[in-house]
């Protein structure tokens, strides 16, 4: 067994993997010298008896900037870590279409999802929220959130349906990845694209994350127009692991979503045994805190879509099929303006999380590990306590300090489902938080200035 090769080059974090810096880059990396061939990619026999392979992330002819693919060098095919499939309980997991709750319109509020005692992976821990769009038409997404208490263990999966989007909240997780080792603690995301290998191993106890599951077009960094060149999350932060690679012969599982069901496969061989790769389709890692937030320095309050992280285009210009935003730590210093986000109803459906500390719409009951949804066109904004706040406290520049919250936007209404609508942390009283605005018109009054 030669477990986790160490390789010679990449970037050291805290927490000991190894990356290569830049966002959509064409990478090489090999845990073996000369594993990678020179100047071709399917030589007639590669170094160490290698199989050379192909994954696809776009279609073969799509256009250079959006064109995707990466060659993996490893023991063994992946067609032979794949044998006769069988279906696999889908467990909790849901995918779009579907209708299954019957829950009535309305903004949704839930509270942190307790990670229960019993075992659980990052397959029968992950539990959908909501859904949006359909899987079949590359279209939409799914909202879910994994409770995990035990690591995969001889255990695999990939995702045919999308890309996974994945959000630490609590303690961390590590990623083994047929490309190499991605390692996230709260603050940070990890992202294993549509149809890579992986498993989920705890590292410092039982986790609980977020995770967007994309069915289109892959995440990439938003155009930024007039910001121009730098500021929010900047290329060279993401974090691409390098080649490391298993050669385990002892029995595995591999499970497949695909099509909105889960099927599984026995062989007898770890799959991550890529010894080099190379191309610009990969998983990779974010740290959110590295995000450089633009905003108002004068007065009013932007759009949100100033926090973009990460979008994932549709076919029409500025019509998100997702995009993934973050309320980071940042300075407030508008004048004569109402600071926290403004009521509104929206074209878009807005699935958010709290990552850690108070977020300012909703100092209340909008807590670290809980969620909430404002669907297509429902009207939200600050609560009662918030809007009294901000409407009367001396605007002086206040610091956000301490706070991440996110939101997966998506151009399609999200469907709840049956878990979601009858987990015991949805809040009743979530529309109650808005009762308290009063009727404050008066024909005669005027603000000065
Ligand atoms: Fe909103």
């Amino acid at each position: 067994m030669n477990e986790l090769v160490s390789p010679v080059i990449g970037l050291s974090t805290a927490l000991g993997a190894k990356y290569m810096s830049g966002f959509g880059n064409t990478f090489e990396t090999e845990a073996l010298p000369g594993a990678l061939p020179v100047g071709r990619n399917s030589p007639q026999k590669v170094n160490y008896g290698l199989y050379a392979e192909q994954l696809s992330g776009s279609p073969f002819t799509a256009p250079q900037a959006t064109n995707q693919r990466s060659w993996l060098y490893r023991i063994r095919a992946s067609v032979r870590h794949t044998g006769r499939f069988e279906r696999h309980d889908d467990g909790l997991i849901r995918t779009a279409p579907q209708r299954e709750s019957a829950l009535p319109i309305g903004p949704l509020r839930w509270g942190p999802t307790p990670i229960p005692s019993e075992k659980l992976t990052f397959v029968t821990g992950l539990r959908t929220m909501t859904t949006a769009g359909d899987c079949e038409t590359h279209a939409g997404m799914a909202a879910h959130v994994a409770l995990i208490t035990e690591s995969m263990v001889r255990e695999h999966m990939f995702n045919a349906d999308g890309e996974f989007l994945i959000v630490a909240q609590q303690n961390s997780l590590r990623f083994r990845t047929e490309f190499g080792t991605i390692e996230i603690e709260p603050g940070e995301v990890c992202v294993i694209p549509r149809g890579v290998i992986f498993r989920v191993e705890l590292i410092n106890g039982p986790a609980r994350a977020y995770v967007c599951e994309n069915y289109g077009g892959g995440f990439t960094l938003p155009d930024r127009g007039p910001i121009g060149a730098n500021c929010l999350a900047n290329a060279r932060d993401f974090l691409a692991p390098v080649a490391s690679y298993e050669d385990v012969d002892a029995p595995h599982t591999l499970i497949v979503k695909w099509g909105g069901e889960l099927y599984s496969t026995q062989v007898p061989h770890s799959p991550i045994d890529v010894v080099a790769w190379h191309g610009n389709y990969y998983p990779y890692k974010y740290d959110l805190r590295r995000f450089s937030p633009v905003g108002a320095i004068s007065f009013d309050h932007p759009d949100p879509s100033i926090f973009t992280v990460m979008t994932s285009p549709s076919e029409t210009p500025g019509t998100a099929n997702i995009d993934f935003v973050i309320f980071p730590e940042r300075w407030a210093v508008a004048e004569n303006t109402f600071r926290p986000p403004w009521y509104h109803r929206n074209i878009m459906s807005e699935f958010m999380g709290l990552v850690y500390g108070v977020y300012d719409a909703k100092p209340e009951g909008f807590v670290p590990g809980g969620m909430s949804l404002h669907n297509q066109m429902l009207p939200h904004g600050p609560d009662t306590d918030a809007f009294n706040h901000a409407s009367n406290v001396e605007l002086k520049p206040v610091k956000l300090t301490n706070t991440l919250a996110f939101m997966f936007e998506t151009r399609f209404r999200q469907r709840v489902t049956k878990y979601a609508a009858e987990l015991d942390s949805l809040q009743d009283n979530y529309i109650d938080c808005w009762t308290g605005l009063s009727k404050n018109f008066n024909p005669n009054r005027r603000e000065p200035g």
